[in-house]
């Protein structure tokens, strides 16, 4: 029997991250192998005929599972019938602009946007926001789609937590795939906290394995936390694929699962755990099952790691107040 494709919306299809994104979603990877995809990309007018380039490409690539793609420069018919919507495009910051402009002319993106996944998106509808400032796009979003549920709005940290498996593999001379349990908690911003006290080695908790406290404190938080800033500094872009590759990951952990013994992280919206103020997006380590997350609960959390995810949760709390002034949520 053949399946119904599944439709994927992609903001800002006509950029780096677009570019690197949407063959990874045709082939398959975003949500399995025998899963058809529609796909329907949303550009601002002016990118429209880039975008349209891009599809020539998609239809070149003749993917077996890709049924079709669609290009829009308006929300409302970009997000008909989504199942899964990954806002990517984004207003990045120029010369002269202040942290209070970038998210005004944000909140001009992702305050239609989540309006128009509240008037057409279907009833399953799962949203990424990766555009930056992302944990507070993905508020002022959320905020606008009253009969969504709010934990359908998730926004990625999911690359700052592979960033923090391969310092880790690093450091520890062992692969990727021993490590479990990583987490990165608060915002993607360097003021996130990479958490190497719950995440296990063989069992073991990693920060015993390493036992090195000033590798830990000098070097590991702050390679995660800045490696955005070093990337733009070395290539004079921002990430690309393995920001697309991270986005890959973050949807397919959430519809196919967490393994056993495992979790992810994901900024998802706050129900109070941990201390993190109710209503607010911040990463967490969480489970997946059945398309639904879960926080993980219970971890004990010692004075160092409390500093951090309040530092990183502070600056959160003082994103929101800074667009609830703007009106934008
Ligand atoms: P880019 O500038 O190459 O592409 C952005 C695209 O978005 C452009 O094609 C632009 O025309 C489009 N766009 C702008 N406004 C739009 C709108 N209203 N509707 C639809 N499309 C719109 O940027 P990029 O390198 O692809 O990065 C995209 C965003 O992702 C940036 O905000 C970047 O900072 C962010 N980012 C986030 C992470 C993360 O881990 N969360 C990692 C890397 C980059
Ligand atoms: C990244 O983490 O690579 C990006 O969010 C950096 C940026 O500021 O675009």
């Amino acid at each position: 029997m053949t399946r119904t494709p599944v439709t994927v919306t992609v903001t800002g299809a006509a950029g780096q991250i677009g570019y690197a994104l949407l063959f990874r979603v045709a082939s398959g990877q975003l949500l399995g192998p025998d899963v058809p995809v529609r796909l329907r990309l949303l550009e601002i007018p002016q990118a429209v005929k880039a975008a349209e380039g891009t599809a020539m490409e998609l239809d070149d690539c003749a993917f077996p599972l890709l049924s079709g793609v669609d290009i829009f420069d308006d929300a409302t018919k970009a997000f008909e019938g989504t199942n899964v919507a990954l806002l990517v495009g984004a207003r990045p910051r120029t010369k002269g602009m202040e942290r209070g402009d970038l998210l005004e002319a944000n909140g001009g993106i992702f305050k239609p946007q989540g309006e128009a996944i509240n008037a057409g998106a279907a009833d399953d509808v799962k949203v990424l926001v990766v555009g930056n400032p992302a944990n507070t796009n993905a508020l002022i979003a959320q905020s606008h789609a009253p009969d969504v549920p709010a934990g359908r709005f998730t926004a990625m940290t999911r690359l700052d937590h592979n960033r923090a498996l391969a310092q880790l593999s690093r450091k520890a001379g062992v692969a990727v795939s021993d490590i479990r349990k990583m987490t990165i908690w608060g915002n993607h911003s360097a003021t996130q906290y990479p958490d190497l006290f719950h995440a296990e080695i063989g069992g073991k908790s990693a920060a015993e394995v390493v036992g090195d406290q000033s590798w830990l404190e000098n070097d590991f938080i702050p390679t995660v936390a800045k490696r955005g800033a070093a990337i733009i500094e070395a290539r004079g872009a921002s990430s690309a694929a393995s920001a697309a590759s991270a986005a890959v990951d973050h949807v397919h952990t959430w519809v196919n699962g967490t393994a056993d013994g495992d979790w992810t992280s994901m900024a998802v919206v706050s129900d109070g755990s941990y201390g993190v103020p109710e209503g607010l997006i911040s990463s967490f380590p969480v489970t997946t099952k059945d398309g639904e997350w879960e926080i993980v609960q219970g971890l004990e959390i010692d004075a160092f790691s409390r500093a951090r995810i309040d530092a990183s949760v502070n600056e959160l709390a003082e994103e929101r107040d800074a667009v609830r002034k703007l009106g934008l949520i």
